[in-house]
């Protein structure tokens, strides 16, 4: 590689550790001592209800952005039945979470390192629900997930389309929801869909909303501004606004290419964009380890799915 191409890109890791790395400090000092046993990993549901509208990028990108901010970052892709994001990330696992299903491997041995030593972890295909394996099966999932909790500062959740009891599951566990719309009615609606769901099964949920390929900030801003009245107004829920990501031709060369686009171009505009918004926004949450919050993001997965769903 050239050194007019490894220049600007080692810049710009300096430049997202400079800009993200006072949130890490604050974070970091906030933090009550962890007692033994206690999670570390923050962990972060990315959730749509309706399909493509840029979940899978989102996670990708946010990932290869705070691991260049010198976190570390474990991706799973909690999509069973059309996982794809080793195809964003252009890694070509060679197992997923089936055959940790199956008994066939450990979680150890199907992590794959990606670019800016991400982990992840592939959905593999072929099972339509989380919640339709049987108990057996699941408990050995989920024994196995547990040890991510304690390996990465982040856990980054893709799921699949839909409002599933999968997904719930895993957005009701998380620290942080995610919940990405783009400006059009059915994308919006299926984003209330998915927030008032959350609401009523999960109040104490944290929801931010990301309004995806905009055209102008204002686009964004306005199609927050009216989604945040409908859940306050008749979900009596607070949602809080993470930010606008531009439309960007960027984002579809980078998947064809199969290089996230944090890598491919990290100063297209919805990359530059992106950076700003992680700094400012996933570290707002205060950490604090007390005894309500002790039990891990798998233990509550796995308790959702053994029936403590609906309460
Ligand atoms: N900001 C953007 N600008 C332009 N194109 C975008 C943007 N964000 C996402 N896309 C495009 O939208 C398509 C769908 O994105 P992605 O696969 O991330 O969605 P998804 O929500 O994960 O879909 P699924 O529900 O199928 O899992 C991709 O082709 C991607 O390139
Ligand atoms: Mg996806």
């Amino acid at each position: 590689m050239s050194e007019a191409i490894v220049k600007p890109i080692e810049a710009i890791i300096a430049e997202t550790r400079q800009e993200i790395q006072p949130y890490v400090f604050k974070r970091l000092e906030a933090r009550t001592p962890r007692k033994a046993g206690q999670k570390i990993a923050r962990t972060i549901t990315v959730t749509s209800g309706k399909g493509g509208v840029g979940k899978t990028s989102l996670v990708v990108n946010m990932a290869i952005c705070l691991s260049q901010a010198g976190q570390k970052v474990i991706v799973l892709d909690a999509d069973l039945g059309l996982a794809n994001i080793d195809v964003v990330f252009g890694v070509r696992p060679t197992y997923s979470l089936i055959d940790v299903l199956n008994g066939e491997k450990n979680i150890d041995e199907i992590m794959v390192q990606g670019p800016r030593g991400v982990q992840i972890i592939a959905g593999g295909s072929g099972v339509r629900e989380l919640a339709n394996i049987e108990s057996e099966k699941s408990e050995r999932l989920f024994a196995q997930l547990r040890f991510l909790e304690d390996k990465a500062d982040f856990l980054l959740i893709d799921t699949g389309a839909g409002i599933s009891d999968s997904v719930l599951s895993f957005c009701r566990a998380a620290d942080q929801v995610v919940v990405i719309t783009n400006t059009e009615p059915t994308s919006l609606t299926d984003a209330y869909g998915i927030i008032k769901v959350l609401s009523t099964q999960s109040p104490e949920s944290k929801v931010s909303v990301l309004v995806n390929r905009v055209e102008e900030d204002e686009e964004g801003i306005h199609v927050y501004d009216r989604l945040s009245k409908v859940a306050k107004d008749f979900l009596n829920f607070d949602i809080k606004f993470m930010g606008t990501l531009p439309q960007d031709r960027n984002m579809h060369i980078a998947i064809r290419q199969q290089t996230p686009l944090m890598v491919f171009s990290p100063m297209s505009p919805a990359a530059t964009e992106l950076r700003k918004i992680v700094s400012k926004t996933i570290f707002e949450i205060p950490e604090t380890f007390t005894d309500q919050n002790q039990t891990g993001f798998f233990d509550k997965v796995a308790q959702f799915f053994k029936g403590g769903s609906r309460k």
